[in-house]
């Protein structure tokens, strides 16, 4: 079949506001717009200005008042508890209708924010569409970050409640989370009203009375008293959600997402992007604290009337190699959309893909990977193995959609490998040197994207309009600053290779090498300090660490170095992946005291490096380079 993309992308770019007008029909309103798009409105201009509508609306009633009550909206899937539990539309929405009673009887109101800190749990999916229920905002934030992490976004989003569990469960241990939330309100300056706790089985935990309500009791007395919470009506342009992204320091952005945007952009990925037909099974292994879970778990298959997956687990070791392919027969997925990392954990495991056959995969028709940069190998190796289109695509936090991709849906381009394919309609994707000239074909360069961004990106950061504009607008006007590196080749194929800041990629998580700095100057043993992101089979990129100590400093340094990656641990979380902190004499530098960071990087990797000719004192890289050599690194 041959492709319409190169049709449909000339249709938007001959008319935007009509292009998105069609795909907005796809889309329930309560009022329609003024404006498609309107230029003055905003930092850039704002979509569907004056039209109401509710995302809730969209994800849930609007299906079970259209025949879908009966159809399987949400499947849970824990291997790492051993649970399994399915919710149709109708299910779905008395859960959501229960738990927003809840947070209304709590004084919760269009534009509150409500802090959601949980594990992969229905309740997670819950908590989000009873916030979007009420007009109020949401802010999830990863299980997997510590009471520090959560603090500041406790103090950013000042929210009027969380919502929170008793317990994660990782693989090796149960991770209470109870003192990791009493800990963050402790730290932070902003106290929310209340607590509503999830008490779940693996590990139950004391609520704190006058604070904390228990949530399947509140949902209960909920659910028995019958009240019906109607979907309250929102503006397109008033904020679905924030989601927390790392920034080049340790303060993260708040990236903003919008309801009516977000709906529209989100319904139509699922056709002409993903290729999935309403009452498909689409499935994400992601976690609901990332912008693939917001997205492609909840909103965009909800949206679109499918059934979509909660996977608690890891795609080894949960109990194996196998499990994939598991969930994929069992529920009759035709789409997994992952990050590559999960795949080169499985290859790595199960190199010759026996587990494969061993499970009907009859329905599955494509896999998505995307987070970081998918390399060639394992998008080989998972084509071979599945016999399927592999399906790279690039999007980012801030536009919560695929701003690349081969749109299966509007039929399959050639492959290239290590390319996330093309410019998606919407988006004018350009490579500019860093005067801001575009460059040839083939010339790598900064990738930015002409303004004004699509439907569903970010209007700005939470009330903080001129750090966005630093951040995205402001280095090449008229265009967003992607902060990632590449090229676009003579076919618009693009090619992403790096960021352009300290943004690191590790297991498809995005972290901030900056950040952790933070934590290592924080120590008291620490003159000076760099993190840089190394490379790893597994998860991409790895946190490394250099020190320099304090002269005061008297301690053995294994003994510092271990201290260090504790706190991190302890400051970040585990998920920061930061196993490597080498002890060196002194850090090098420019003339000017920049620090040689990526030189550093280079050594590491045993990429090729020149010395750079401002370098304070070229003896610096050798010592790094034997510090390195020491650990096995770099040799
Ligand atoms: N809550 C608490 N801790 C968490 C957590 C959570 N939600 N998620 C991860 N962690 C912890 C892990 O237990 C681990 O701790 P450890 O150092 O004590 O072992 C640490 O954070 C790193 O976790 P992870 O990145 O999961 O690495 P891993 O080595 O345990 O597993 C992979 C490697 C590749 C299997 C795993 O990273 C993976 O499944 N990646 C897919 C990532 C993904 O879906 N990304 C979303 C973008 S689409
Ligand atoms: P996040 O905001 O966490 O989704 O991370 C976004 C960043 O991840 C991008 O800016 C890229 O650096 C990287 N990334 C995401 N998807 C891809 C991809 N398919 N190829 C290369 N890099 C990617």
């Amino acid at each position: 079949m041959s492709s319409r993309y190169h049709q449909v992308y000339e249709s938007w770019k001959r008319d935007p506001d009509g292009f998105w007008a069609e795909a907005a029909r796809d889309i329930d309103w309560f009022k329609p717009w003024d404006k498609v798009f309107d230029a003055l409105a905003g930092v850039y201009g704002r979509w569907f200005t004056g039209a109401e509508c509710n995302s809730c609306h969209n994800a849930v009633d609007r299906h079970v008042a259209s025949g879908r009550a009966d159809q399987t909206a949400l499947i849970y899937d824990s291997p790492i508890t051993g649970r399994q539990k399915k919710y149709t539309y109708a299910e779905l929405l008395a859960e959501v209708t229960a738990l927003a009673a809840v947070l209304q009887d709590q004084g919760v109101q269009k534009g509150d924010r409500v802090i959601i800190y949980m594990p992969m749990v229905p309740e997670a999916a819950f908590a989000m569409l009873a916030c979007a229920r009420l007009g109020a905002i949401h802010s999830v934030v990863f299980g997997g970050f510590a009471p520090k992490e959560l603090a500041t976004r406790i103090d950013d989003a000042t929210p009027k409640l969380i919502i929170s569990a008793s317990c994660g469960v990782e693989p090796n241990r149960v991770i209470a989370y109870k003192p990791l939330l009493d800990g963050a309100i402790d730290l932070a300056r902003h106290k929310p009203e209340r607590c509503i706790v999830l008490q779940r089985e693996e590990q139950r935990c004391d609520l704190i009375p006058g604070r904390d309500l228990d949530y399947a009791e509140a949902v209960a007395a909920a659910k028995a008293s019958g009240r019906e919470v109607p979907c309250v009506p929102v503006l397109a342009t008033d904020p679905l959600y924030i989601l927390y992204t790392s920034g080049t320091t340790g303060q993260p952005k708040g990236v903003v997402r919008d309801n009516g945007g977000h709906m529209v952009m989100l319904k139509w990925s699922m056709e002409h992007e993903f290729g999935v037909k309403p009452g498909e099974v689409f499935w994400a292994a992601s976690d609901v604290g990332w912008v693939v879970g917001h997205s492609y778990i909840v909103y965009a298959p909800l949206f679109h009337g499918c059934t979509t997956i909660l996977f608690e687990g890891k795609p080894v070791g949960t109990p194996d190699a196998g499990t994939f392919w598991r969930v994929i027969s069992e529920h009759g997925a035709v789409a997994l959309f992952t990050a590559p990392t999960a795949f080169r954990a499985i290859r790595k495991e199960d190199p010759a893909g026996t587990f494969i056959p061993r499970y009907d995969l009859k329905k599955f028709r494509t896999l998505f990977l995307a987070g970081e940069r998918a390399d060639p190998e394992t998008i080989k190796w998972a084509e071979q193995h599945l016999d399927r289109p592999v399906i790279d695509h690039w999007w980012q936090t801030e536009t919560g959609a695929p701003i690349s991709q081969n749109p299966i849906g509007l039929g399959q381009l050639p492959v290239k490998y290590g390319s996330p394919g093309v410019a998606m309609p919407g988006y004018d994707v350009q490579v500019l040197d860093d005067a801001g000239h575009p460059v040839a074909p083939g010339t790598l360069g900064n990738v930015v994207i002409k303004l004004p961004l699509p439907p569903g990106c970010l209007p700005t950061l939470w009330h903080a309009d001129e750090r966005f504009h630093r951040a995205y607008l402001d280095e090449f006007p008229g265009y967003y600053k992607t902060a990632d590196a590449g090229y676009l080749d003579e076919d618009g194929y693009l090619f992403i290779m790096a960021r352009t800041d300290d943004i690191i990629n590790v297991a498809g998580h995005r972290l901030s090498t900056g950040g952790m700095e933070e934590v290592l100057a924080s120590h008291p043993d620490v003159a000076e300090c760099a993190v840089v992101g190394i490379h790893d089979e597994l998860k991409g990129q790895v946190p490394c660490g250099f020190i320099v100590l304090s002269s005061a400093a008297t301690r053995d340094t294994a003994t510092i170095e271990h201290e260090i990656v504790q706190l991190v641990r302890e400051r970040i979380g585990a998920v920061a992946a930061l196993k490597l902190v080498v002890t060196i004499k002194r850090l090098p530098k420019t003339r000017s005291g920049k620090i040689l960071r990526s030189t550093m990087q280079k050594i590491a990797d045993k990429e090729e490096w020149i010395m750079p000719a401002t370098i304070d004192d070229p003896a610096i890289l050798e010592e790094i380079k034997a510090a390195l050599a020491a650990r096995g690194i770099g040799i």
